[in-house]
């Protein structure tokens, strides 16, 4: 009855004895191996669907036969025309009535789909890696050849800017005795505004500069870095008293060089948008923030409308007017790129008059 479930499962079963031939083969193996039982029963396994393993493979397959253990696994086969076959294969021990070990029982199952399914998968995967790899590089090229226009721009601009700003210094002396008064105020606003495009190449120069240096991380310290840049403003500025209250011993995984720019443009914008406050107040901490642990800056200056809070972070977009507070618009763009290049974000809230915050992590 054994032998009659044996050879009706659609499993392939078949049985070797310890020198590996053959001694029954089911309807099973024989569809999945196309080798009938009378060509396999008899004969040694190794020349049917074991003609392909290397011989070390073998010599490992007799030795487990010999050894009485049993396995399970998957493994590769050969059909009589040549075709591959993968299976899943599970085998175990046969002893005759005294308990003595005689061969193996095998019963496998064919999982070809199921790899070539695997195998699709696997390299759709690498397709896709492929592209997503080729983008990126594509991207990046894009990228360096942007920064080098603009790094080169920004440089060849200066030469002619100069040149406007010299002569028109040359002509305000040498005419000081012939020119009229009207004449010598349009030559120094010539002058004013040659110096002031020249901090403009100056900012984008910064700019491109942070885009292109390297990251190199270590640990920062970034409540004595806040302190030092505070106590520089203010020494710069006897006359402006400002509250500060710095989160002690914060630390973060960074580039110094960068975070110190990150946070002079933050510290900065606090300490320029209080200017008109008689009771400024700076802060520097960390906090959650949307789920997440940030540093911030945080002012009770000028404000501005969250409407615009996107904005702020363009290069050369400004909420104030020029007249009020002064500056390029450079700075949060300079700030956005060095925590983008660390992998992090910059987000900003704030009102009209009553402050901002710049929260960021990096
Ligand atoms: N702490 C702040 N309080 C209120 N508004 C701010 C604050 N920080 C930035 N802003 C707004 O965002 C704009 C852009 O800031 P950003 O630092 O890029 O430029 P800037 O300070 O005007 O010039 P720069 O930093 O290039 O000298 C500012 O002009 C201002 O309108
Ligand atoms: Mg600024």
């Amino acid at each position: 009855m054994l032998a009659q479930a044996l050879q009706q499962s659609t499993d392939a079963i078949w049985t070797k004895n310890l020198d590996g031939i053959g001694t029954s083969w089911n309807a099973g193996c024989e569809r999945l191996y196309g080798f009938r039982a009378d060509e396999a029963v008899g004969r040694p396994l190794r020349e049917l669907h074991m003609r392909h393993l290397p011989e070390r493979e073998y010599a490992a397959i007799l030795a487990r036969i010999r050894s009485g253990r049993p396995s399970q696994g998957e493994s590769v086969r050969v059909a009589k025309d040549g075709r591959k076959v993968f299976i899943s294969l599970v085998t175990a021990p046969l002893f005759d009535e005294g308990g003595e070990l005689v061969g193996e029982i095998s019963s496998s199952r064919d999982i070809t789909e199921l790899r070539s399914a695997q195998a699709e998968v696997e390299e759709l995967n690498r397709e896709l890696e492929r592209r997503v790899a080729e983008r990126t590089a594509e991207f990046e090229t894009a990228n360096r050849e942007l920064e080098a226009f603009s790094y080169s721009v920004s440089h060849d601009l200066r030469a002619p800017l100069r040149s406007i700003d010299g002569f028109s210094g040359l002509l305000i002396e040498r005419g000081a005795a012939t020119l009229d008064d009207d004449s010598k105020g349009y030559l120094r606003r010539i002058r004013a505004a040659a110096q002031r495009m020249g901090m403009l190449i100056d900012d984008l120069l910064d700019l491109s500069r942070v885009t292109r240096s390297e990251i190199h991380r270590r640990e920062v310290n970034l409540s004595e870095l806040a302190g030092t840049v505070l106590a520089n403003f203010a020494a710069e500025a006897p006359g402006r008293a400002v509250e500060v209250h710095i989160g002690p011993n914060l630390k973060s995984h960074a580039d110094a060089g960068l975070v110190r720019v990150l946070l002079e443009n933050l510290l900065g914008n606090a300490w320029k948008f209080t200017g008109k406050r008689a009771d400024a107040r700076i802060e520097f901490g960390r906090a959650m923030h949307d789920g997440q642990e940030a540093f911030f800056v945080r002012d009770n200056g000028a404000g501005f409308d969250m409407a615009y809070s996107k904005r702020l972070f363009g290069a050369f977009e400004r909420l104030h007017a020029q007249t009020e507070f002064e500056g390029t618009g450079i700075g949060l763009a300079t700030a956005q790129r060095i925590v983008q290049r660390h992998g992090g974000r910059i987000w900003a809230e704030g009102r009209i008059d009553r402050g901002a915050t710049f929260f960021f992590v990096i």
